[in-house]
């Protein structure tokens, strides 16, 4: 069993940081074995919409984002955690997203070697904004949540709050008894 975190906020030891590891202690309680990405730390760049991996499944691309790849086909459940930027998702995090395009075909089903791995994959969110009105980031819960349900994966569910200065989070129990919980059900739903 392994849980995969994708942290996508620039701010290493930040909220959205923070509330990712609690999440993946949740799944190392659970039994799973974990591994945290921070995107700002790898190469990602763009999709350029080429269309070469439709036929390939593999990313022309010459970044970090193909051994991210390989990570995302291996793990059992994915948990993003990232904070608003402009009422969206911070760039890291998008430019991780567009890439998984590589791993679909021409009409946005999964490549065919990669089905078995992807279906029914977990995935969870977490999102922390500085507006006090957690629903600040529902547009980057409905993002995630559709590419799910579009592509037969599995909801795990999101946690959202709100936090402005680095570690503010800390103080927040409910949200890292919520990040816990859902560390725990990815390893175990
Ligand atoms: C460039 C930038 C844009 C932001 N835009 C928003 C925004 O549109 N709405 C909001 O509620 N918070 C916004 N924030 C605040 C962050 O979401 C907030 O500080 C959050 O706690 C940062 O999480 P982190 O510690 O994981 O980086 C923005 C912060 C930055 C740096």
């Amino acid at each position: 069993m392994k849980v995969l975190g994708i942290m996508g906020s620039p701010r290493v030891g930040g909220n959205s940081d923070i509330l990712l590891d609690k999440a993946l202690a949740g799944a190392k309680e659970a039994g799973a074995e974990v591994e945290k990405i921070i995107l700002d730390k790898k190469k990602i760049s763009g999709c350029k919409d080429c269309k070469k991996c439709n036929e390939t499944g593999l990313c022309v691309l010459k970044d970090d984002m193909p051994e991210i790849h390989k990570k995302i086909l291996e793990a059992d459940a994915i948990i993003h955690s990232v904070p608003v930027y402009f009422w969206s998702m911070t760039s890291q995090m998008k430019a991780y997203l567009d890439r998984w395009c590589a791993l679909f075909d021409a009409n946005w089903s999964w490549q065919k070697a990669y089905y078995p791995k992807m279906k029914g994959k977990r995935i969870g969110l977490i999102t922390v904004c500085g507006d006090p009105n957690i629903h600040t980031a529902d547009p980057i819960v409905h993002s995630f949540k559709s590419t799910v349900e579009m592509t037969k994966m599995h909801w795990l569910g999101e946690v959202m709050t709100s936090a402005i200065d680095k570690g503010d989070v800390i103080k927040d129990e409910k949200a890292r008894k919520n990040a816990f919980e859902l560390g725990k059900k990815a390893a175990t739903s």
